[in-house]
């Protein structure tokens, strides 16, 4: 058993008892590579599962009650609820999480009839844009199955039951990307996905000495209280208003000419931008995985970089910790390629860095962050994992 296991079993003996059959769970945080804000727009994008994640460790009940703990916020203590009535709450905090799954199984027709004590770790930053939340999903998801014995669900449905559950429980209108890159995670690949259409495809990662960096801007946010819903409205009312003329289902249908040639029925100058975006990044995404496939990495940075320009100035929302980031890491050679990914707002970028350079990438992009933004980001050179699995 790894050391993380054994701490984990002690921890939650510590606080739950010694007793009964608990078992030990682990899902994956995710980072996108490229296609950003394209989830929700019908478009394509190009996730990947990392080998840091949320380990969960877990004994069923005999009665309704459920018991939580998250070493991440062990200040909070032990927070009880029950399997019945559940309704998110403030006060809840972090456990609104696994609630709304519980909460969406229901919905699905899959009632949950006891309660149980979960412990949770996780080695993904809270709050980075490594979908510590969906991780929490997913993970939720996959210990409801084996422990009640769903066990028709797919990895793929337990994806979809996470997104419901965010969109509807926790009133984060999200996109299907994070549940889905950690649901269906596979080492060393990302996933091509269709969101249309959920067509996916996986494609090795072969880097060719370098590696993925990724940098934790240490701004803190929480997609609930950032102005990613707002941007999901103003793409909804650009695609109204370009139906009005051509009869798609999605930006995510248009190519960059269509775009030109539609975009005047667009009323806003701003709903412009955040439409070019959608369509753009798109076309980028397909591209990216073209040049991928064809071997070139160089122009999948190229494209990397692309993304974080029209994310920067079409779908303004980066911010001067993420600008900050990236902009640096441009400037060191042996940098292929540089984004924020996530939802922005805060969070982490994502790098692609030649093995010889990743020190002084470290060392640079720190140094220059701590000066302009007067304290640290993290650092992590990460590895693409498999999904979610029992461990123990
Ligand atoms: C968040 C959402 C995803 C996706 C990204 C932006 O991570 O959860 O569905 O929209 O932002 O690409």
């Amino acid at each position: 058993m790894e050391k993380i296991e054994q701490n984990l079993l002690e921890k939650f003996k510590e606080v739950f008892g010694a007793e009964g059959n608990i078992e030990v769970y682990f899902a994956p945080g995710r980072v996108n590579m490229i296609g950003e804000h394209t989830d929700y727009n019908g478009g394509h994008v190009f996730p990947c599962a990392l080998t840091i994640g949320t380990y969960g460790v877990v004994r069923k009940r005999d009665d309704k009650k459920l018991r939580f703990y998250s070493m991440n916020f062990e200040q909070l203590g032990v927070i009880e609820s029950t399997i019945e009535n559940l309704k998110p709450e403030k006060e809840a905090g972090w456990t609104n999480y696994p609630k709304g799954v519980i909460w969406a199984f229901g919905e699905k027709g899959m009632k949950v009839d006891t309660g149980f004590d979960l412990l949770l770790f996780g080695n993904i930053p809270n709050g980075s844009g490594l979908s510590s939340s969906a991780s929490v999903e997913v993970l939720t998801g996959y210990i409801l199955k084996s422990l009640f014995g769903f066990n028709n669900v797919t990895n793929q449905e337990l994806a979809l039951i996470g997104q419901f559950s965010e969109n509807k429980f926790n009133g984060v209108n999200c996109g299907i990307m994070d549940q889905f890159a950690i649901a269906m995670g596979k080492e060393g690949h990302a996933i091509f996905l269709d969101t249309a259409t959920l067509d996916y495809e996986y494609a090795p990662i072969k880097l060719q000495n370098a590696k993925i960096v990724i940098s934790c801007s240490n701004k803190k946010r929480g997609l609930g209280d950032s102005k990613y819903n707002e941007r999901r409205d103003e793409c909804e009312t650009a695609l109204a208003e370009i139906q009005k003329v051509c009869d798609i289902k999605s930006l995510g249908e248009l190519t960059e000419e269509k775009f030109e040639e539609l975009k005047g029925n667009i009323d806003s100058d701003v709903r412009r931008k955040r439409a070019k975006h959608a369509v753009y990044e798109n076309q980028r995404t397909i591209k990216a995985v073209e040049a991928l496939k064809n071997n070139n990495v160089e122009e999948f940075g190229k494209l990397m970089n692309a993304s974080h320009v029209s994310l920067r100035d079409d779908y303004e929302v980066t911010g001067i910790e993420l600008d900050t980031l990236v902009e640096e890491a441009w400037k060191i050679p042996g940098v292929i390629g540089s984004r924020m990914t996530g939802a922005g707002f805060g969070g982490c970028t994502v790098s692609i860095v030649k093995d010889e350079a990743v020190d002084t990438f470290i060392k640079e992009v720190g140094d220059a962050y701590l000066k302009k933004i007067g304290y640290a980001a993290d650092f992590y050179v990460v590895e693409i994992g498999d999904g979610p699995r029992k461990i123990g």
